[in-house]
Formats: structure tokens, sequence, C-alpha cells
């Protein structure tokens, strides 16, 4: 007898909520739209992930080769009621956001990569998808871990998260956080912002497409290893690059 092998190692998702799309206007004045994405709009966001699996600095290589993996399990289904937000400034994206209801109690936030630097966009997309687990699932916890120091300034810290040790978390490696109901509303006023709805304009933008981010973080160009690929092991050829001789000085070997 034939198998449906697939059907035995896709889990069956929960019938969960939407996250209902809201705006906010950045530092610098752009406008800012916070959405949930369809599972066919996955590979969309692949492209822009990949390259900053290779960027060390800020720790988003491992964050980031981690969202890869997460995206294609959402997207290939193999992994639970998973939900993956994103941040578009005029179409282009600005951040990731993404987590999973692990029941009707306990959220699981997995991560937060962030685009577009030094406007907070990633502390504002993280703060939807607390909404997301408090407000619209009604969830009584969200569980939270760092993997880099600024994501621990961002979240343990300036949330003032609860130690929850004994409490496995799913990216495993690291000590569970807890953001409870209580220090969510504590921190509504100041760290949670943006309205809805999403004026017309502003979502049909968002929704035609996610766009390349134009500036997205990389990593210092490696001229040694570019010297050593063409045989100069000693990086002379970029030495005597980067301080020309002057007139009349002697040339040494
Ligand atoms: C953690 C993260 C999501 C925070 O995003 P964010 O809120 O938009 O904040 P930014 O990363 O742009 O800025 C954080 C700090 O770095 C500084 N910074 C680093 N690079 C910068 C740049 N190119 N331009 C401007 N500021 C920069 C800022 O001064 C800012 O300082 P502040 O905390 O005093 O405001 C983001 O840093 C990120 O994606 N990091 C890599 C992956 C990661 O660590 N994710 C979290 C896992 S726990």
């Amino acid at each position: 007898m034939a198998v449906d092998l697939e059907k035995l190692l896709r889990p069956v998702d929960s019938p969960l909520p939407a996250y209902p799309a809201k705006c906010m206007m950045l530092a610098n004045g752009e406008m800012m739209v916070v959405r949930q994405i369809s599972r066919e709009e996955v590979p969309d966001l692949l492209p822009h992930v990949e390259p900053l699996i290779h960027v060390e600095r800020d720790y988003y290589d491992i964050v980031s080769v981690r969202v890869y993996a997460e995206l294609l399990g959402y997207y290939r289904h193999r992994v639970q009621d998973e939900y993956v937000l994103v941040g578009q400034v005029d179409g282009e994206l600005a951040a990731i956001v993404n987590g999973r209801s692990v029941d009707s109690d306990i959220g699981m936030s997995y991560h937060t990569l962030a685009f577009k630097r030094g406007l907070r966009v990633g502390a504002h997309c993280f703060a939807a998808k607390m909404e997301y687990h408090l407000d619209v699932l009604k969830q009584k916890e969200v569980l939270i871990v760092a993997e880099s120091p600024i994501g621990f300034r961002r979240w343990m810290i300036e949330y003032g998260l609860e130690k929850r040790f004994e409490m496995p978390h799913e990216l495993g490696g690291c000590p569970s956080y807890s953001l409870t109901r209580e220090l969510f509303d504590k921190a509504r006023s100041s760290l949670v912002v943006g309205t809805r709805p999403v004026p017309e304009e502003l979502m049909k933008k968002a929704m035609a497409g996610i766009l390349p981010p134009k500036d997205p973080p990389k990593g210092p160009p490696d001229l040694l290893a570019a010297t050593r690929a063409r045989g100069d092991s000693t990086g002379t050829a970029l030495r005597a690059a980067s301080h020309p001789k002057k007139k009349g000085e002697t040339k040494h070997a």
C-alpha cells in the first residue's frame, strides 16, 4: 500500500489569527510598515538573508543562518505554527522577525534581523512580534533568548525580562528569558509604537513586493585574502598600493 510520507512529515498548523499590519514613522522621517507575510512570500526573503550568513559583525552570521533555516522550515512545512513578520520602508526590506506559538499560554520568539541600521527598525519589529503573542494570540508569556550583545541590550535590558533559565528554549544553547504580560504593559508607552490601519497607499506599496535592502550590513573587505589569492601571500602589493612611494624615494626590494 502506498503511504503518503509527506502527510506524516508535515505538522498540522493550528488556525491562528493574523497579525494586523501597522505603520510607524522612523527617526529619519520614513514610514515603516510591519506586516505578516504568507508562506508563499518566503522565497522573496531568502536571497536577502543568505549574504548575511557571511557577515561576522554583530553576530549577523549565526542569526542569519538560523533565520534562513527557520524560513525554510516554514516554507517547506517542517515547523508547526510559525509566523513571519517583515518591516518594509517604501517596499524595501528593513527587518524580519519570526516566532512560533507553542500552546495557548506560551509563545516562542525566534529571531530579529535588521537590514537597515541605526533606526531601531529591529526594536520596532521585535515589539510587533510581542504584540502578536500577547495581544493577538493572548498568550501569557513569550520565551526569548539573545545571541548578540545588541540583542541582549534591546530585549533583556530594555524590557527588563525575567529569567526562566529552567525552561528550555527551542533555539537551544542559551538560557531562556520571559516577557510576561505585566512587563509588556510597563513597556508599552515607550517601546511599542505604530498606528492602524495602515493607509491604503502605504499598504499597497508593501504588498506589491518585497524590494531588496538598499544598504544591508556587509563584512569588512578582506584585502589580504585578495592578495593571497593572487599568489602574493605577504600582501606586499597591497602595502605598496596603500603607501605609494614619494617622488625620488629609493626603491627597496
Ligand atoms: C539586534 C538588532 C535586531 C537590533 O536592531 P535595531 O534595533 O534596528 O538596532 P541597530 O542594530 O540598528 O542598532 C543597535 C546599535 O548599534 C549601533 N549601530 C551599529 N551599526 C550601526 C550602523 N551601521 N548605523 C548606525 N548605528 C549602528 C547603533 O548605534 C545602536 O545603538 P543604540 O542601541 O544606542 O541605539 C540588529 O542589531 C541585528 O539585526 N543584529 C544582528 C542579528 C541579531 O543580533 N539579532 C538579535 C538576536 S538576539
